[in-house]
């Protein structure tokens, strides 16, 4: 159902910026949609609601606000990575690099040690699953952290780039609500099969 309604909002106010870009600032990017945004956190929440999850670890700025709503619902706290050095350096966080092709940039990406334990079972959530560079380095976090990772919570992922293959492939569960094929001649197009 949400998955459905979230298709429909793609199309409906989704821009098709290149072959690779699709901007979503109605609702995900810039403006938020609190009523999808909270569809999304629950339906998030549900798939994971067996996996004793204890904490919800994002990055700023988009993951956010989905991650709040899914926290909300399984009552777990959200911890987002932040992407900017911290002003007092400190070695009581945990940090990875971040490479992004988009930006052609590479950037730290940090936690600090005290919202993430080997005691933590974490979901992962993100806005876009890209080329999984983002959560590649989350994923590296939870590894310097020794938490269990149950898996990663994408709302827009673009099957046709390589991230979600990277990750599964590390035996990684990953649940995308929205999965785009192909963003050819300005029109989206989704893998089907995986809606529920
Ligand atoms: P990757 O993490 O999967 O490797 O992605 P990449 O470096 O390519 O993406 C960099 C930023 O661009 C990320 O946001 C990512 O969520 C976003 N992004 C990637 N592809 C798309 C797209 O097709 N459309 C939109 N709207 N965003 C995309 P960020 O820089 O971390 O920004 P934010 O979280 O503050 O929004
Ligand atoms: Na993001
Ligand atoms: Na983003």
């Amino acid at each position: 159902m949400i998955m459905k309604l979230l298709q429909e909002e793609i199309i409906k106010n989704g821009k098709v910026l290149s072959e690779n870009v699709l901007k979503v600032d109605t609702f995900l990017n810039h403006q938020i949609d609190p009523v999808l945004m909270q569809a999304i956190g629950n339906e998030f929440a549900a798939r994971y609601k067996d996996a004793g999850i204890t904490k919800i670890l994002t990055i700023e700025s988009s993951g956010i606000a989905p991650s709040m709503f899914a926290g909300l619902t399984l009552g777990v706290p959200v911890v987002f990575a932040r992407k900017r050095k911290s002003l007092t350096l400190s070695d009581n966080l945990f940090t990875s690099k971040v490479h992004s092709f988009t930006k052609g940039e590479t950037n730290d990406i940090s936690v600090s040690k005290d919202f993430i334990s080997k005691e933590d079972t974490v979901l992962i959530i993100d806005d876009f699953l890209a080329n999984g560079q983002a959560a590649l380095g989350l994923l590296e976090i939870l590894d310097q952290a020794e938490a269990n990772t149950a898996g990663v919570g994408i709302v827009i992922e673009k099957g046709f780039q390589p991230g979600g293959k990277l990750i599964r492939d590390k035996g990684i569960r990953v649940d995308s609500l929205a999965n785009i094929k192909s963003l050819a001649n300005g029109k989206v197009e989704f893998f089907e099969e995986e809606t529920v």
